[in-house]
């Protein structure tokens, strides 16, 4: 049933952690982008070495992945029509609303602007809402009917299967991974009522999340709530 929420948990989308903000490769990326390093995001690509003792590390660091998924969501007929409803959840635990029907940037240097802006300033263009909320009160906030989890570590089933179960919900929430490595915290874990693998590779979460946007259009396109 529509608006389906679809919730992007543990993105690999933050700020400079201050543990690796004296780094060299922080200070000087942050000194060639003539920014503070409190105000760029963490960048595998330019500060790998500073990586080495973080935490998660496999987890970070790949805003550019999150870029990719977003799009994934926010380029499609389902989410213009305001069908679905996105939310991003990032590795510190925060929260951002992304406001109904938002086109977000194309091109990665004005993406990752915007990301910057909002996390290091707090202020809302209202098209991006920072919450300071952690993933189980984001997750109350949504208020689903069911929460599901996309994992490979899932039960197995289709992809067709998977949007049937979903569009019986009055208010379904799917929650996808937003990093490239590893597999969800306890604390996403306890979130999700039921979890499901829907294909034998571990996949990209652009490519799940495009596969979802397509297959939850065409049934609900069959079930004529068109
Ligand atoms: C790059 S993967 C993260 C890697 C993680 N090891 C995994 O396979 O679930 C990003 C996200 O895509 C989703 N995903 C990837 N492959 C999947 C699959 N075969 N079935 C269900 N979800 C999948 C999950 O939500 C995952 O967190």
């Amino acid at each position: 049933m529509f608006p389906t929420n679809v919730l992007l948990a543990e993105s690999a989308l933050e700020r400079i952690p201050k543990e690796i903000a004296n780094h060299p490769s922080v200070v000087s990326d942050a000194r060639r982008r003539n920014k503070p390093v409190s105000a760029i995001l963490l960048d595998k690509t330019f500060h790998y070495g500073a990586m080495g003792k973080l935490k998660d590390k496999e987890k970070r660091g790949r805003p550019d992945l999150v870029h990719f998924a977003l799009l994934s969501v926010s380029s499609t007929p389902i989410y213009m029509e305001k069908k679905v409803k996105l939310f991003v959840h990032t590795i510190d635990d925060k929260s951002i609303e992304i406001a109904d029907g938002t086109r977000l940037p194309k091109h990665y240097c004005r993406f990752r602007g915007l990301f910057e802006k909002l996390l290091s300033s707090g202020k809302s263009d209202g098209q991006v809402i920072l919450r300071g909320w952690n993933v189980s009160t984001l997750v109350d906030k949504i208020s689903p009917s069911k929460t599901f989890g996309l994992s490979t570590l899932g039960s197995e089933t289709t992809l067709e299967k998977f949007v049937s179960k979903v569009l019986l919900e009055k208010r379904p929430c799917v929650v996808v991974g937003g990093f490239p490595h590893g597999h969800f915290s306890e604390g996403t874990r306890s979130v999700l009522d039921e979890v499901y693998r829907i294909h034998s590779s571990s996949l990209e979460a652009h490519t799940v999340l495009s596969w979802l946007m397509y297959e939850l259009e065409k049934q609900s396109k069959n079930q004529g709530l068109k």
